[in-house]
């Protein structure tokens, strides 16, 4: 019998596929969501749903209860992730869960991102009070680009050619299930960076090559996003993205490689490979 693992927002994009990875080592999976039945009805079937609030706690120690590992990931940019973390650490102590790992991102020290802040913040505390939780840190995901891509345009608010070390979320994924399973050291950190540095023309050149269609990058203001896209966000998340964009335009977001394909064994997923796959 494999072990028992909870997954934390696993109708989610990132709990989704680290779900997926640790049901591919036959761990058997829980996952939490608000909404176990959109969760059912989502096709995320080999997954054992359970009603979690990540804002509030509740049903937390539930789904804990009888897992040997759990995998930490907070909702993306929200404003509480080191309650919700300090939460989820209160209940694995309670439920006796042996294994935790956080999902954290890649330069959490980086202030101009209060975001990336709230994530170092965690990690200090999770390493206080449990030193041998296994930290992954990961750079954007080639996935945040692939609907728009994979449409025909690519917009964003900042410069075009800032390079971006894009890592494929499947990669970061197997990285997730080898935590889950032990085969990291405890209390080991690592930063998960995709095999290149691309920037959002490059991006999309190669999408027009890879998909064989024109594929169009283009640049909007701050302002301009902020009007659109960013209209339906609440406070707190529009701040955080914003100053994201910001940090972007100023440098991009390069990590190492090294790390990502050492840990694999192989050669990570690039963009290209990536496109390939899904267009098969
Ligand atoms: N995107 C990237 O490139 C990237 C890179 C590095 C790190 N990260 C980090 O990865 C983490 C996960 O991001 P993601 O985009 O995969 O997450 P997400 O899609 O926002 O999913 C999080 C899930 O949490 C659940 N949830 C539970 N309580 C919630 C609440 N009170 N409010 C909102 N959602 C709640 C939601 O599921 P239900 O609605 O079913 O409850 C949601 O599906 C973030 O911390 C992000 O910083 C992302």
């Amino acid at each position: 019998m494999g072990a028992t693992v909870t997954v934390l927002g696993a109708s989610g994009k990132t709990g989704r596929a680290v779900a997926a990875a640790a049901r591919a080592r036959g761990l058997t999976v829980r996952g939490t969501t608000r909404d176990p039945g959109r969760l059912l009805a989502d096709g995320a079937r080999a997954v054992e749903p359970v009603a979690v609030d990540l804002a509030t706690g509740e049903g937390l120690v539930e789904a804990f209860t009888g897992a040997d590992a759990a995998y930490l990931v907070v909702p993306n940019v929200h404003p509480d992730e080191v309650g919700i973390v300090r939460r989820a650490l209160r209940a694995a102590d309670e439920a006796g869960v042996a294994r935790l790992v956080y999902h954290s991102v890649a330069d959490p020290d980086d202030r101009r991102m209060a975001h990336h802040l709230r994530k170092g913040e965690a990690e200090e505390l999770l390493r206080a009070a449990r030193p041998g939780t296994v930290v992954l840190r990961p750079a954007a995901y080639q996935q945040n680009l692939l609907p728009a891509v994979l449409a025909g345009r690519v917009e964003v608010p900042y410069r075009l050619d800032a390079p971006f070390s894009l890592v494929d979320l499947g990669d970061v994924a197997e990285v997730a299930a080898d935590a889950l399973t032990g085969r990291l050291p405890d209390g080991s950190t690592h930063v998960l960076g995709g095999p290149e540095e691309l920037t959002i023309l490059e991006v999309a050149e190669t999408a027009s090559r890879v998909l064989e269609r024109p594929v169009e990058a283009a640049a909007t203001t701050a302002e301009a996003w902020r009007a659109g896209p960013g209209a339906a966000l609440p406070p707190s998340a529009l701040s955080d993205l914003l100053a994201m964009f910001a940090a972007y335009d100023e440098s991009g977001f390069t990590v190492d490689p090294a790390p990502l394909a050492r840990l694999l064994g192989r050669p990570p997923t690039t963009w290209a490979d990536l496109l390939t796959k899904e267009t098969r």
